[in-house]
């Protein structure tokens, strides 16, 4: 059981909680280990340590105590993952997306020896075949099969399919907000599903890790603005740029390194502030501490000092979020979505009333109006623009865009294990987007 929400009465917590009695019912016995990753769990953060450690166990590096111990961590819970015949994942839907923390614990399981491994043409092959995932999707609204928003429950099919679990089973507890009418029927199916998986071959001794309180082809796309007409905004005074790749060299960081260049010597003065969110930055972890702290302010609550302070914490975050007129995201492809840090950055901002509104209607509309992003995305694939695993891109379009900044420009830096050539055209689109933004306004619009 892998527990992704802090909430133990949660509704994917509590669909859960039924299947699994439902599943000890049935097939008494049952092994049931759970993680929950909100609570203390001897899972690392995944970044250059983990990396690190990993390369110097290949011969590739050498590697300092600490990342030694950082992977031998990792290795410890992919041992501990593989252990398990089945899985139940229960993860509410954050910002049309995994938890941070459950986007963390994908990065720690998935790597090539582990838990699938690459052939010789370079295809990937899952290694943990035979296995099932039961993945119980908590969110407030309701996301039909097709929808381009939901990149929860197809993210989840995607890395637990690339392991080479294919025996995917999914309960959807939709539009949460109405209370717990919306968990009648996953409960009914959550217990079909435990009936189900007892009956057609019964589970082996171990039972389930559960819940814990468990291309864009280089040049032709590369560039995309928002498709809709809108005015040109004036060159950006002020530009922040989010670094979520922990290396200093890597593709995203050095072709963001060349749109500034550009930027600063087409506009000087411009104000640049920069956030590298593998180092040491007051970003808080979000949580149920955000969440308890955010509602004692609302009046909803009380809440604990550490609790409140987290929420100060955040409001700085979005404070200084705000005060920036353009944004520039570099953003490293990791496990076809983007980095935990990233994310957990996302749900930091993400708030009602502070980067997006609701109306009356229950419409949410975006507050920050009149702004641009760029958002750089270097991956060593190739996606195409209507590719269904790329969970980096089309994501950060999706929470830009719910925050109200629809001046979209991205350059996506593709087959980055070919090396330097990759970086080549990229180079050159960011430095025309540079060229772009610093241009006078006027009325423009984007086809
Ligand atoms: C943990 C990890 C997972 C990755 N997963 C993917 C992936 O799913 N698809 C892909 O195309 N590249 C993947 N890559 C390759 C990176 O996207 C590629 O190296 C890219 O250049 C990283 O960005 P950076 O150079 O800015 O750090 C992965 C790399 C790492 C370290």
């Amino acid at each position: 059981m892998i527990r992704a929400s802090p909430r133990p009465n949660g509704f994917s917590n509590r669909v859960t909680d039924h299947f699994l009695q439902v599943l000890n019912t049935t097939q008494p016995g049952v092994r049931i280990t759970e993680w929950r990753l909100h609570d203390k769990l001897a899972i690392p953060e995944f970044g250059q340590d983990v990396i690190n450690g990993k390369m110097a166990e290949g011969g590739q590096a050498d590697a300092l105590p600490g990342e030694h111990a950082a992977w031998s961590q990792a290795l410890d819970v992919i041992r501990e993952f593989k252990e398990a015949d089945a899985y139940v994942v229960a993860a509410p839907m954050w910002n049309f997306g995994i938890p941070a923390k459950l986007k963390n614990l994908v990065d720690v399981l998935s790597h090539s020896g582990h838990t699938f491994e690459n052939d010789e043409s370079g295809e990937s092959r899952g290694l943990l075949l035979g296995k099932r995932a039961l993945l119980v999707c908590a969110r407030a609204g309701a996301y039909p099969a097709d929808s381009q928003s939901d990149f929860q429950l197809p993210y989840l099919r995607k890395v637990f399919g690339v392991m080479g679990v294919e025996d995917q089973w999914a309960v959807a507890v939709e539009s949460t907000w109405k209370g717990q009418s919306s968990e009648v029927e996953p409960m009914r199916e959550a217990a079909a599903v435990a009936q189900e998986w007892c009956l057609a071959s019964p589970l082996r001794q171990r039972g389930l890790i559960s819940p814990q309180h468990v291309s864009l082809p280089g040049s032709a796309l590369a560039i995309q603005a928002s498709p809709r007409a809108c005015t040109r905004a004036p060159p950006p005074r002020s530009v922040l740029v989010i670094r979520a790749s922990p290396r200093p060299d890597g593709f995203s960081n050095r072709v963001t390194d060349h749109f500034l260049q550009v930027l600063n010597t087409t506009q000087p003065g411009v104000r640049i502030t920069e956030w590298r969110l593998h180092d040491k930055l007051a970003i808080p972890e979000f949580g149920q501490d955000v969440i308890n702290g955010k509602m004692a302010e609302g009046g909803q609550a009380d809440a604990l000092p550490g609790e409140h302070a987290a929420w100060s914490q955040a409001l700085d975050v979005i404070r200084e979020f705000k005060e920036a007129d353009a944004y520039v995201v570099a953003a490293p492809m990791w496990n076809f979505g983007i980095p935990a840090k990233l994310k957990n950055l996302v749900d930091v901002l993400s708030h009602s009333g502070h980067t997006f509104e609701n109306d009356e209607s229950g419409e949410s509309r975006g507050l920050l109006l009149g702004k641009r992003a760029l958002l750089v995305c270097a991956r060593a694939g190739a996606y195409p623009a209507d590719s269904q695993s790329d969970f980096q891109l089309p994501y950060l379009r999706k929470v830009f865009g719910v925050m109200g900044v629809e001046d979209q420009w991205a350059v996506a830096v593709e087959s980055t294990w070919k090396g330097p050539s990759s970086e080549v055209e990229p180079m050159r689109e960011a430095a025309a987007v540079a060229q772009e933004w610093c241009a006078p306004s006027s009325a423009l619009s984007h086809a």
